[in-house]
């Protein structure tokens, strides 16, 4: 069996606890220390690829669209959002910890073809929250995966990101016809309901971890289908 090696460690605001960057061969895993599990494999990044391809699908051409991925992990939706859209598009990554993006500047940036190097790319190094503050009509797609599903996993306060509220806020930081797609280890109907009552128009599509095989995973789609009234 080949050795695990550790590459590096980090802490996760918000007394989130510790995030792990290991490698065993060729294969790079960031996990939570202790029993909380892994939040990132990059030999199963299959929907992680597909939660960009899905949530791109509608705004394929389009010139000048934006585009904001939550977080950056290994790197692969990035790369996938950067494949997904035109050379005049630019894509928003928001990253909670700042030693992944410095993983990702390292050897770990390899796995997905060094997507941070792209010129479309911004770097958010924050909370993805904060970006929905405003509540303005900025982005054409969202992609979030910060968590293992709609509840928080690398911090508490995640738990928030997919109340109606941060639901709704998301959903005004979108243009008419915008996306938002959420990626999860496991399919709640309830969650389908949440993101209904926010005023998305929902489908639900399910992928597999690794090439057709491997763990079932389901994206979320949900498309704006109307605007907003501040009183709301
Ligand atoms: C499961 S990984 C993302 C995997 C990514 N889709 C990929 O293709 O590699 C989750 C990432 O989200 C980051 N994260 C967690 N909560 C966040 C938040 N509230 N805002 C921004 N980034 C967050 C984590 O630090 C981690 O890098």
């Amino acid at each position: 069996m080949i050795p695990s090696t550790l590459l590096g460690t980090a802490n996760i605001p918000n007394n989130g606890g510790e995030l792990r960057l290991t490698q065993c061969g060729d294969d790079f895993s960031i996990h939570l220390k202790g029993v909380r599990g892994e939040l990132m494999n990059s030999r199963k990044h299959c929907s992680e690829l597909a939660l960009a391809e899905l949530g791109c699908a509608h705004i394929q051409g389009m010139e000048n669209a934006k585009v904001l991925v939550g977080g950056l992990g290994m790197g692969f939706t990035l790369a996938a959002a950067l494949k997904a859209t035109s050379k005049s598009s630019q894509v928003v990554v928001a990253e909670l910890v700042p030693e992944v993006i410095e993983w990702n500047k390292g050897p770990l940036g390899e796995c997905a073809g060094r997507p941070l190097d792209d010129d479309r790319v911004q770097i958010h190094l924050g909370d993805v929250a904060e970006l929905f503050i405003m509540r303005q009509a900025t982005y054409n797609a969202v992609l979030l995966d910060v968590d293992n599903g709609p509840e928080g996993f690398t911090q508490a306060d995640n738990n928030d990101l997919y109340s109606i509220e941060s639901l709704q806020a998301i959903r005004d930081t979108l243009h008419p016809g915008g996306v938002l797609a959420i990626w999860s280890a496991w399919f709640d109907p309830k969650f389908i309901q949440q993101l209904k009552k926010a005023g998305y128009k929902v489908k639900d599509k399910i992928v597999r971890a690794h090439k057709g095989k491997g763990s079932r995973h389901t994206i979320y789609l949900a498309r704006k289908i109307r605007e907003v009234s501040k009183e709301e």
